[in-house]
């Protein structure tokens, strides 16, 4: 039969138009009724694929592979077999892969594009312990939107990130990657971090979903060597480790990674206590958990799983949703149900988990949404993203000594000795976790000292850095045979007003399996350093590395000391900046500096310990929890900073003294800008809970605010205390408030001792 046009047209019509009148979310069907439609009508076989991640395959652009593990893999995309890959990059590139999972296998199920945006995509903003520095967290929020914006225009829909692992061992490399030793900061910086990459609106073509890693306590790896054990007790776990994951667990996330370690014994990828119990049925969380690289295959070399069949079976039952690149899901996840040892229930529970994300991001909508060149070319390295990484430079710089105020430096008629293995090196600053920049991308010390004032810069590297740039698995070592560059860097040292020294760590030397067990400048780096101080005491040191170092013969010597870390695409114009005093530097340490290595771990949170000090019965006795050889305290505390101008504080005014379980009590004090620079300060409360039914830090950060103060001008800053701000893990098991006493510090840093006391009753 023929349907008459004019029929069918008012047919349509009459069909349509009642949707006109209705929104968009009337009309939607809800998310969690497509999964099931959708589910209902999987294989088994479909099913595994969704859980099972490949990493990428090249050349997917050019002709379709056909041999190897690259053709297994494009034979498991055509069945859907494969539910996600990371590391495929760049609009063509996803189309490709994207096509294969969307036109030829039978459901059509979109991929999710995965990706490591540490910190920026191909505009490299600081490394994220930088960052952190600023305890700016709405910077923090933009920078993440705008690595979002880069990379989404990429075709990656989901970065691994934020790593909100809490740090306190220098030593591990992977430092470089969090927010630091605080879990009050922490959070804060998670929530942000979150907040950036998934924005408003996940389906936005802009946004990524998010990744809490690594879920848990890999940041506390023994002895800080990368993948080693963990052995902690509940009061670290929930009081320190857990929170930051958390509050991504509360502000949305949509992902979470489990880790390499084991935790007390269980690999963190078998852990059903963390995945389950806690993650999915005490907070809620309805995303999904991807396993770390390999690391339910890892749970052999553990000797917890016997094979990998079993394996699969302690991953399944402890909650990991999807598994990175070890096949063992999509080997092993049949016999396994038709063994009876792992139930349909649970594969269907993490299949809804990850295919509720996809259609969240709109991928069922338009799976090539990301896929947009034209949109790539306009977006990658723009104007935008490279004003804001530059702007989240200068925030993320902290000034850690300036001693006769050496900076700012003049900006006419200076000979300036610049001098260091990493002022010309354009790779180092990009850090580690750049996959997609180019390298050598970044603005060089050199390159902005030079553009930035009209004084003659004598360039001298000093010490060779490496010989080529080596690759993202490499062991690196900065040169430690050639010092016949010393000369020369002399030589510009003696005829200079003033010299400029970058000094630190290659980008690659801290980040994934860069553990060290020194933390001093690696190579000839130090000797340099005491080399030109002989010749040139007036030295300007700027430090790039990604954790803390032992600097205390820079501290004893050095009048000026920058702490520039890896500091991304615009580093040297940052440094620049920062160096001629058109921005005044106001970052504030996330971790502590140590004074020897042998300090590591190393935090201001720390117990007070039975024998806390040399003021008390032990006085005069080596009887006391300390070092023969050392002093305790670090040499640079958590939260400390410096800026061009000096603040002061008045002493701190408390409304009560007392408060009660749901009173607020208000603690405030006036700052002053008391010199001569515009300038700004991270004011930080810090409170101490004296006895508790499980033993409470010396010291914990609870609010701190960021002020701007103009030169003579004063401003009171407020801080409001009431029970629940107090609360910590117990040795009830539960989070709650106990009764005593307290006191409360304001103050620059941590180490401040400026003081009140109050009690809750
Ligand atoms: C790291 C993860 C990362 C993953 C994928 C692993 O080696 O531990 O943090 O997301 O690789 O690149």
């Amino acid at each position: 039969m023929v349907f008459p046009k004019s029929l069918f047209l008012s047919t349509l019509l009459i069909l349509i138009i009642p949707f006109c009148f209705l929104s968009q979310t009337e009309i939607e069907i809800p998310i969690d009724k497509r999964v099931d439609d959708l589910l209902s009508k999987m294989t088994l076989e479909e099913k595994i694929g969704q859980m099972n991640q490949y990493n990428g395959f090249w050349n997917v652009t050019g002709p379709s592979p056909k041999e190897g593990n690259a053709k297994e893999k494009y034979d498991h995309l055509s069945k859907g077999w494969v539910g996600s890959m990371l590391n495929v990059r760049g609009a063509n590139e996803v189309r490709a892969v994207q096509e294969i999972a969307v036109n030829e296998s039978r459901l059509g199920i979109p991929l999710i594009i995965g990706f490591d945006l540490i910190h920026g995509y191909k505009t490299i903003s600081p490394i994220p312990l930088a960052e952190s520095a600023s305890w700016d967290l709405e910077a923090i929020k933009k920078s993440a939107a705008m690595g979002a914006k880069e990379a989404a225009a990429a075709g990656i829909n989901w970065t691994f990130a934020p790593m909100v692992d809490i740090t306190r061992d220098a030593r591990w490399g992977r430092v470089m990657e969090g927010a630091g030793e605080d879990p009050y900061l922490g959070s804060l910086i998670s929530i942000a971090r979150v907040q950036g990459f998934q924005g408003m609106d996940l389906s936005a073509p802009f946004t990524l979903a998010a990744c809490a890693k690594h879920f848990a306590a890999y940041g506390f790896a023994e002895s800080g060597r990368d993948y080693n054990t963990v052995d902690i007790g509940e009061n670290t776990l929930h009081n320190m480790v857990l929170p930051p994951f958390k509050a991504a667990s509360d502000a949305g996330v949509k992902t979470f990674m489990n880790s390499f370690n084991d935790l007390n014994g269980i690999p963190a990828t078998a852990d059903k206590n963390l995945q389950r119990t806690i993650l999915k049925e005490s907070w809620g969380f309805d995303g999904f958990i991807v396993s770390d690289w390999g690391s339910l295959k890892e749970m052999i070399d553990h000797g917890y799983a016997r094979d990998e069949n079993h394996a699969g079976e302690l991953g399944i039952n402890a909650g990991s949703d999807m598994d990175m690149e070890s096949y063992i899901y999509l080997n092993e996840i049949e016999s396994l149900l038709k063994e009876n040892r792992i139930k349909i229930e649970q594969i269907n529970d993490a299949v809804k988990r990850i295919l509720k994300v996809k259609f969240e991001l709109g991928l069922f909508d338009d799976p090539f949404k990301y896929c947009d060149e034209e949109r790539e070319k306009k977006v990658t390295g723009s104007e935008e993203i490279r004003a804001g990484v530059l702007d989240m430079a200068k925030k993320s710089i902290v000034l850690l000594k300036n001693e006769g105020n050496v900076l700012p430096l003049k900006k006419k008629g200076q000979k300036i000795a610049l001098i260091g293995p990493l002022a010309d090196d354009k790779n180092s600053p990009l850090g580690n976790w750049r996959i997609a920049a180019e390298n050598n991308s970044a603005v060089s010390v050199l390159e902005g000292m030079e553009s930035y004032a009209e004084n003659e810069i004598i360039f001298s590297q000093g010490v060779k850095l490496v010989n080529s740039i080596p690759a993202f698995h490499e062991e690196v070592q900065i040169n430690t045979t050639d010092k016949c560059g010393f000369k020369a860097a002399k030589k510009a040292a003696k005829k200079a007003n003033v010299v400029v020294m970058v000094l630190g760590e290659y980008g690659f030397q801290s980040g994934e399996g860069r553990s060290r067990t020194k933390l001093d400048l690696p190579g000839f780096q130090q000797e340099l350093l005491e080399e030109v101080y002989k010749v040139n005491p007036n030295i300007v040191l700027v430090l790039m590395n990604g954790r803390p170092l032992v600097l205390n013969w820079a501290e004893g010597h050095i009048p000026a000391i920058v702490e520039a870390w890896h500091l991304g695409t615009e580093s040297g114009n940052a440094i620049a900046e920062i160096l001629y005093g058109d921005y005044n530097p106001s970052g504030k340490l996330p971790m502590s500096f140590p004074r020897s290595v042998g300090q590591m771990p190393l935090y201001y949170n720390y117990k007070n310990t039975g024998r806390p000090g040399a003021n008390g019965a032990d006085a005069g006795s080596v009887f006391w929890s300390h070092y023969g050889d050392e002093k305790n305290s670090p040499l640079y505390p958590f939260g400390y900073g410096l800026s061009y101008t000096t603040f002061e504080y008045s002493e701190i005014e408390l409304s009560s003294n007392s408060l009660s379980m749901n009173s607020k009590i208000q603690a405030s004090v006036v700052l002053k800008n008391t010199g001569n620079f515009k300038g700004k300060e991270v004011v930080q409360l810090y409170i101490r809970d004296h006895f508790a039914s499980s033993i409470r830090p010396v010291k914990e950060l609870k609010g701190f605010e960021l002020v701007e103060l103009k030169p003579g001008e004063s401003r009171k800053v407020t801080f409001a205390i009431d029970a629940e701000l107090l609360q910590f893990y117990s040795a009830r098991k539960t989070w709650e408030a106990e009764p005593g006493a307290f006191s409360l510090f304001i103050g620059s840093n941590s180490s401040t001792k400026r003081m009140v006391d109050f009690e809750l009753n």
